[in-house]
């Protein structure tokens, strides 16, 4: 059921049902979420089940305020502090230590947990809603409302399409951001780039002084991120991306015959085939983002069985949808 995110009724009936430890899909800037109460072991195992996802994958905890880190976080280095200061509420997640009682199904028994307090209006409004309660919710866990390896949602429908009618969902219209957020490891002294999102790695380092490193440049690091699975965010028809010379080249050779294909590309392409969808991406990273996923829905939906797409710049402001792309070409 989808219930208008901005009506003060539904919100209390939201923040009720993640009290009882039930599931609530969630809008936020980034993409919407699964969400449950992240200190209700239960309630949690329900999101791995109803996403078919694996239960030591460690899901990201949304919080009201920094003040609620305190209930979660063992410690916050300063350049966490900094990046806390700087960008929430927003797009950014903070892996930082964990403290033993909080959160442990959430985390897949972690010693770390991410946290995130999100921006968007209805988000913040339920997480306030969620603190007022009798017994209060101070943490709501949520992954992207997705199944395991599928494009995460940006709207309320894309939600109701992976999880069914059953669903409480908040419709808080379209993400803004559209990708999901990016993920900053602060247990390693200095700040790793986990998960590259709308806030870039010139940002922050910008912020805090420090360019973050690579997961690649920490070899013994690999945590268990499924966002960080090769192959994640797939449609179902097959994604290669090309330079728009070689897209235009090879609808040059398939002539008019081509079909069950989508293009998607910041330069105009040309072809005399009917059966070839051309979409324009946007020229700038983040309206790029901001639609990418829906876009990519969109292209199943019309049953294509290939899409091919421009490759995006090599700038640092194009590194989360050059990110996404490469993974869905990866499945
Ligand atoms: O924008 C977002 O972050 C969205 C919205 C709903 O907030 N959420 C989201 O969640 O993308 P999910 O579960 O799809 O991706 C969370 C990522 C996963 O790759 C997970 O493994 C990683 O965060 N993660 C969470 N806690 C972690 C931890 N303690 N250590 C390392 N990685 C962690
Ligand atoms: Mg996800």
């Amino acid at each position: 059921m989808i219930l208008d995110g901005n009506q003060p009724d539904a919100l209390q009936q939201a923040a009720a049902a993640l009290g009882r430890g039930e599931l609530l899909g969630l809008p936020t800037e980034t993409v919407y979420g699964l969400a449950a109460d992240a200190d209700n072991d239960a309630a949690v195992a329900q999101i791995f089940a109803a996403k078919g996802r694996p239960s030591n994958h460690p899901l990201i905890v949304h919080v009201a305020d920094i003040d609620t880190v305190t209930r979660y976080a063992r410690e916050v280095p300063l350049f966490a502090q900094q990046l806390m200061e700087a960008f929430w509420p927003g797009p950014l997640t903070l892996i930082l230590p964990r403290l033993p009682q909080a959160a442990r199904a959430s985390t897949g028994g972690q010693d770390s947990v991410g946290l995130r307090c999100p921006s968007h209006p209805v988000a913040h409004a339920l997480l306030l809603a969620c603190q007022q309660l009798t017994a209060p919710v101070w943490g709501v866990a949520a992954p992207s409302a997705n199944q395991f390896g599928r494009v995460s949602p940006t709207t309320a429908a894309h939600v109701a399409a992976e999880f069914g009618d059953a669903l409480l969902v908040l419709d808080g219209g379209a993400c803004e951001v559209g990708i999901e957020s990016t993920i900053v490891d602060c247990t390693r002294g200095v700040p790793v780039l986990l998960r590259p999102g709308a806030i870039s790695r010139d940002a922050i380092e910008q912020a805090c002084g420090m360019r973050p490193l690579s997961r690649e440049d920490m070899p013994e690091h690999t945590p268990r991120a499924s966002g960080t699975l090769l192959a994640h965010y797939a449609p179902s028809a097959k994604v290669r991306l090309m330079p728009a010379k070689q897209i235009q080249t090879a609808l040059d050779v398939l002539g008019p015959d081509a079909a069950n294909i989508a293009i998607y590309s910041r330069q105009r392409m040309h072809t005399s085939a009917r059966g070839v969808l051309l979409q324009r991406m946007p020229h700038e990273p983040h309206a790029a983002a901001q639609e990418l996923f829906a876009a990519l829905r969109a292209f199943d939906d019309a049953k294509v069985k290939l899409i091919w797409v421009e490759l995006p710049p090599e700038s640092a402001d194009w590194e989360g949808v050059r990110d996404r792309l490469e993974r869905a070409a990866a499945a």
